[in-house]
This record gives structure tokens, sequence and C-alpha cells, in this order.
């Protein structure tokens, strides 16, 4: 009889339902033991983050005493009835009848049944997904996409695919990776000996995105409403927990809009995810919550309820001032992490927008205020993690975006289709980014950012030498 797989997520969609019949479950050992004539394997099959209990009879099962010593890891292939379990902790279990093993793990395999570091399991990028900790924190972050792509679905926006290939550098930091087929060790030169990017494959220099707003601005003046949610790049060599030299990020951008909406729109976006997170990941989240993030259903309930502060940069270095940094807050310079965190963790105890930045620390496209010092920027702050959002009203008025790019040295040439957006049919628009990888940080309470990216790719490290 060739019996159809059933999904543990089945199992206990309705357990039930399928109490007492014949089922086949196929999945990995996440650990066996042996108590004499009867033994207990905890299956997990992926479908869902709670295993399921194998009970193993040594008088149903010749091969008894192999399957209770059968390791962590090891694929089987179960058909048994499905019983209502005597022991606590499930409603039921499958009776083995027949177990076919796929493959039975080493010895040497690296995960046994023991709680492991994360610094240990980063080494392991190809294995940590089966550590309960990593099954939960990226199921998490396959909810939060999905949720992402929902709640924009929802409210009207149209789905962008922005370009990982770009010829523009939209923020203007020059932390872009390079894109090329040319030989680095004879590269073709000009007549001044520079290297002549025109042989290059596509006849200019070329880079990976750092982010997909310019193109999101190209297609919110068709659409009035955009996202685009993909892969960003940026060369940066900061070594921190919070910077990934690839990352996820969300562009939403409005048009007929101005910063407040951009707020409005990131506010009920952060507490949406949040929201869905608590209806759709109870185990995951109470797995965290006990093990590795004490508090975070909490914190999540309260992120979800809480209104989110508002104060200009002006009010931020105020309220900074006099506090002890290693670097003080002063009018004029970014914003640290301790600053950032400061504002949010102690003054504002809670998420808070800092708006209104001084225009010399902010990027190019962002909208003037009328005091001449200062931009319509936002960032969203959070606790545990600083900047999770930045974001602002574009500056639509033609002649002042062209003055800027003038002022800051930028070849207007290079930002013609730009320009053009303003000259045929601008209007007011907002948007911001939201990092991915911070918003699942903040909602797994997972504190580097290593350990909510698969396969982490960060300065120094792309990957773990057995990563494949
Ligand atoms: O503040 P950023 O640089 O803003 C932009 O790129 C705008 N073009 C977004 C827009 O308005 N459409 O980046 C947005 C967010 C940051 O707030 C941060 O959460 C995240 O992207 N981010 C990073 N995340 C991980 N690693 C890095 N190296 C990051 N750099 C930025
Ligand atoms: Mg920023």
């Amino acid at each position: 009889m060739n019996l159809q797989r059933t999904e543990i997520r089945a199992v206990w969609h309705d357990p039930a339902a399928l109490l007492g019949q014949t089922l086949r479950v196929d999945g990995w050992v996440k650990s066996a033991r042996d108590s004499g004539r009867v033994g207990f394997i905890d299956l997990n099959d992926g479908s869902c983050f709670t295993s399921l209990q194998v009970l193993l009879a040594a008088d149903d099962l010749p091969a008894y005493s192999d399957l209770v010593k059968l390791g962590p890891g090891s694929a089987l292939s179960v058909v048994g009835r499905l019983e209502p379990s005597p022991g606590g902790g499930q409603p039921c279990e499958l009776r083995a009848e027949t177990v076919k093993i796929y493959a039975a793990s080493p010895a040497d395999y690296p995960l046994q049944k023991k709680r492991h570091g994360l610094d240990f399991l980063r080494a392991l990028p190809h294995l940590r997904a089966r550590t309960n900790v990593f099954a939960a924190v990226f199921r998490i972050r396959s909810l939060l996409a999905l949720a992402i792509h929902r709640f924009m679905g929802e409210r009207g926006f149209v789905c962008v695919h922005t370009p990982v290939i770009t010829t523009s550098d939209s923020e203007g930091a020059g932390e872009m990776f390079r894109v090329t087929t040319l030989d680095l060790a004879r590269p073709p030169l000009d007549g001044t000996g520079e290297v002549d990017f025109g042989a290059d494959f596509f006849g200019r220099e070329a880079s990976l995105t750092v982010s997909g707003q310019l193109e999101a601005e190209a297609l919110v003046h068709a659409f009035g409403k955009v996202y685009t949610f993909g892969p960003t790049f940026r060369a940066e060599n900061s070594n921190t927990a919070r910077h990934a030299a690839e990352f996820w990020m969300l562009e939403p951008e409005i048009a007929f809009a101005a910063l407040g909406d951009a707020m409005d729109l990131a506010e009920d976006l952060v507490k949406f995810l949040a929201r869905d997170l608590l209806a759709q990941a109870g185990p995951e989240l109470a797995f965290l919550d006990r093990f590795a993030a004490k508090g975070l259903i909490g914190r999540l309930e309260a992120l979800e309820r809480t209104e989110f502060a508002r104060a200009t940069y002006t009010e931020a270095v105020r309220l900074l001032t006099g506090a002890a940094f290693r670097c003080p807050a002063r009018w004029g310079a970014d914003l640290q992490t301790e600053h950032e965190r400061y504002l949010t963790e102690k003054i504002f105890a809670g998420p808070v927008f800092v708006t209104d930045y001084p225009r010399e620390i902010k990027a190019f496209y962002m909208r003037a205020n009328d005091d001449g010092r200062t931009v319509a920027a936002m960032d969203l702050l959070v606790p545990g993690i600083g900047e999770l959002i930045g974001g602002s009203q574009r500056e639509e008025r033609v002649d002042l975006l062209r003055a800027r790019l003038a002022e800051l040295g930028m070849a207007e040439e290079n930002y013609a289709w730009y320009l053009d957006l303003r000259r045929f049919g601008g209007v007011p628009h907002a948007g911001f980014g939201l990092g991915f990888e911070r918003a699942v940080m903040l909602m797994t309470g997972t504190a580097n950012i290593r350990d909510v990216l698969p396969f982490p790719r960060t300065a120094g490290s792309a990957g773990a030498r057995r990563e494949g």
C-alpha cells in the first residue's frame, strides 16, 4: 500500500479528526529515547514548529533496538495509528507499525540533543535551521515577509520589482559593490590611463543597488502607491550586529503625500506585523519567549498597542544634551547608535519617529524644509535595535532638486530621468525603507543580524566554508 504522506501541521490543525486513522508521517528525528519495552521519537517534518511524538513498541517492531538508537537528524517515514497520548504534553501520538529509514545520522552529526550557542551554530549555516531557535526565527521571517505583502496589497499598493543592478547611487553614500565582467588583472584603459568602463558589460559603471527608491519613485508616478521588497547591498565596512552587506528592504512610495503620511503608514505597518505574528506564530513566539528572548510576547503586545512618539531632530538633540555618551550629541551631526537607543529606550521608552534632520547629513532627494537648514526626513527608532526605518518626503520642486545635485557635485546627466519625474506630472510624494532583518530582529528578540539571515553576508564573511 502506498499511503499518502500527512503533514504534521495537519495533525495539529485538527487532531480529533485524524484520531484512530492510519497515517504516514515523514520527517527528521529531533530526539529518541528508550524506556525498555517502549521508546519515543520526536519527529519534525518542517511543516510546523511542533513535533509529533512517535511511539515505538518493542512488541510491534522487530528493529526496535536499532530504532530507539537513531540519532538526531535521522530521516524517517513512519506508518502508524494516531492514538490519544497517555503521557502529558501532547493530545496524541503516532503508534508506529512500520518505520522506513531514509537516512540514519552518523555519530558526528553536529547538532546533538543539547543546547548549542548561537556562535557555534553560526559556523553551520547549512544545518542550523534544523535547531528550534533557528526554525522559529526563520519561520517568523517567512511569516513577516508574507504579512508585508498582505498589508501592502490590502492597502492597494502595487508590488513593483526594482532592479538589483543599477547605475545610480541612490543614497549618495558611495557604499556600492561594483558589477563588472572586466578582467581585474588587465582592465582595458582609456586614453588617460583610467579603466575604460565603456568596454565593460553594460558599457558603463554598474553596481548592486543600495535601494530601490529612485525606481519606485518613477513607478509611483504611474500607480500612485507602490512598494518594492527585495535584496539591497551595501559595502559598509561597519562590523556591527545590525549591519549586513546583503539585506532586504521594504520600500513603499506614496504619491500626493507628505512626510506625515509616510509615518502613519510606517506605524500602521509595524503594528500590523506585530499583531499578525501574535496571531500566527504562537508556538514559535512561546518558544523564543521561554528560551531565547524572555518577555518577547509582552513586548510585541505593547508594540501593537502603544502610539509611536514623534520628535524633531532638534528636540532630540536637546533631549540628549547633558547625558553621558562616548560621543556627545551635537546639532548637525548624525545620531549615533548610542543616541538612538537612549532616545527610544530611556527617554521615550518605546518607538519614536525622529524627523526634520539637518540637510547636510541626509540624502540629496529629501525635500527642503522652509527653515533652509533641515529636510522632511524621518527615522523610526525602536528599543533594542535603533533605526528600523528611514524615510522622507521627496523633493518634487525641480529647480531645488537640480540645485541640490549641483551643490553636491552630482552629475545632472546621470539623474536626467529622475528630474523628468518632476518635469512631467510631478507631485508631492513620500516613502520609506524598512530594514527587513531589523524587523525580524525586533519581532524575534534576536540581538545579531547574522542570526536572522539564513546565509548572512557581512564585511569579511560571505558564507561559512562548508555552506556550499
Ligand atoms: O535609511 P536607509 O539608508 O534609507 C534608504 O535607503 C531609503 N532609500 C529608503 C526609502 O526612503 N525608500 O535604509 C533604510 C533601512 C534602515 O532604516 C535600516 O533599517 C536598513 O534599511 N538598513 C540596513 N539593514 C541592514 N544592514 C545594513 N547595512 C543596512 N543599511 C540600512
Ligand atoms: Mg537611514
